[in-house]
């Protein structure tokens, strides 16, 4: 059976970075892999195109792809469209249409960036961490969320934070399943010292590790103690469940152990089909779209590349593959090539295509 993957590469750095993945592509379909490839427009680039963040066209393309590789979207050019087609606007319709409500992302040092590394290289070195973030519920999206005039010359802001039952098993069941592919190891993260919707996800994180996942390595641990030892001894976690609120800060916080942007992947799933098993799936490199570097052929394709890793390892199971592709960044960073936002003493800078074709070849 093909392979449906749709590309969206957006504005700025995108179409640089998926560039590079295109070739890959290309180089494994001449070796058989069968990926057949389609191509939409999001972002700034789409609402020039046609008013809007992401077409209709290309939202039924992306609910029917086995996978959605996504590139960035943004610039000034968009700075005052307004609010409802903002570039933004076509990730988040992708995020609530295609209902991802696992997001993926690791934090892993590379071997040959680890001395080069501003923190300390017994810390980092070797580090390979998973942070599984809730991406559809929580204070993001619960009601009441308003500001309230209260008349006397204050105002109230509110928001909302609301988890139900049925959320946190199925973030929990993505965590635990993806441990058992690892470490089998996971750190539930919450505050239920001073949060109701703490304590109910300790419970059910608790009960779906007794019902179903009894044979991976449970701990639970306060999220703001999580962020203190996420920075003292990283290496102490394999897989971290949290809500969307303390996810969204802790991965930023786990990227920063790696070094650049340039060198972060994503994922973000969906629920499996009823009848395939099959998860919907959305990649994406975690930077934006550097409209400071765009259009120069500096961008660092690895975030991008490594996406696509992640990719062939979640929504094909080409696990083998996956491994081969993260092995070849690996190896042309110990070959010492560098784009320039990781560049350091003695090694080579290269642009975005040498830095792709390095990668390729490998
Ligand atoms: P950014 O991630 O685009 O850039 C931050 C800094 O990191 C810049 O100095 C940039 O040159 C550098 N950088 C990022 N990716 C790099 C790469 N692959 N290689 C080398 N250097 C890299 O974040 P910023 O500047 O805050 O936002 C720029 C635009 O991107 C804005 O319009 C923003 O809204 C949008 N954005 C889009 C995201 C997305 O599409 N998911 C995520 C974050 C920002
Ligand atoms: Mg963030």
């Amino acid at each position: 059976a093909t392979k449906k993957l749709l590309l969206l590469a957006g504005d700025g750095i995108g179409p640089e970075a998926m560039a590079e993945v295109k070739k890959l592509i290309a180089a494994m379909n001449e070796k058989g892999a069968g990926f057949a490839i389609d191509e939409g427009l999001v972002g700034g680039c789409a609402y020039d195109a046609h008013g809007q963040a992401i077409s209709e066209e290309d939202m039924t393309k992306a609910l029917a792809a086995d996978a959605v590789l996504f590139g960035a979207v943004g610039g000034p050019k968009w700075d005052s469209v307004p609010y409802e087609v903002r570039p933004e606007a076509g990730l988040l319709r992708l995020r609530k249409d295609m209902e991802l409500f696992a997001n993926l992302r690791p934090a892993i040092c590379y071997p040959a960036l680890a001395a080069s590394s501003s923190l300390k290289q017994e810390v980092v070195e070797g580090l390979d961490i998973l942070i599984v973030r809730e991406l559809t519920g929580g204070v993001y999206f619960g009601e009441p969320k308003q500001i309230i005039d209260l008349g006397n010359g204050q105002k109230r802001g509110i928001d909302t934070q609301v988890y139900d039952t049925f959320e946190i098993e199925r973030i929990s069941g993505v965590a635990f399943e993806l441990a058992r592919t690892r470490k089998n190891h996971v750190t539930s993260m919450e505050k239920r010292n001073v949060m109701k919707s703490g304590v109910l996800w300790n419970e059910v994180v608790t009960a779906t590790h007794k019902a179903k996942y009894a044979d991976v390595k449970l701990d639970h641990m306060l999220a703001d103690a999580g962020g203190m030892q996420l920075v003292r001894w990283p290496k102490q976690f394999d897989v971290i469940v949290t809500d969307n609120l303390f996810g969204d800060m802790l991965s930023d916080v786990a990227a920063m152990l790696t070094g650049s942007l340039g060198m972060l992947p994503s994922a973000s799933l969906g629920a499996p089909d009823a009848k395939t098993g099959k998860r919907k799936a959305l990649y994406e490199p975690v930077h934006g779209s550097a409209p400071d570097i765009a259009g120069k052929g500096i961008a660092n394709p690895i975030a991008m590349i490594a996406s696509f890793a992640m990719c062939l390892r979640y929504s094909f199971s080409m696990v083998a593959e996956a491994d081969r592709l993260e092995a070849a960044i690996a190896a042309v960073l110990d070959d010492g090539l560098r784009t320039k936002d990781i560049m350091s003493e003695g090694k080579t800078e290269v642009g975005t295509t040498a830095m792709g074709d390095a990668i390729i070849a490998k």
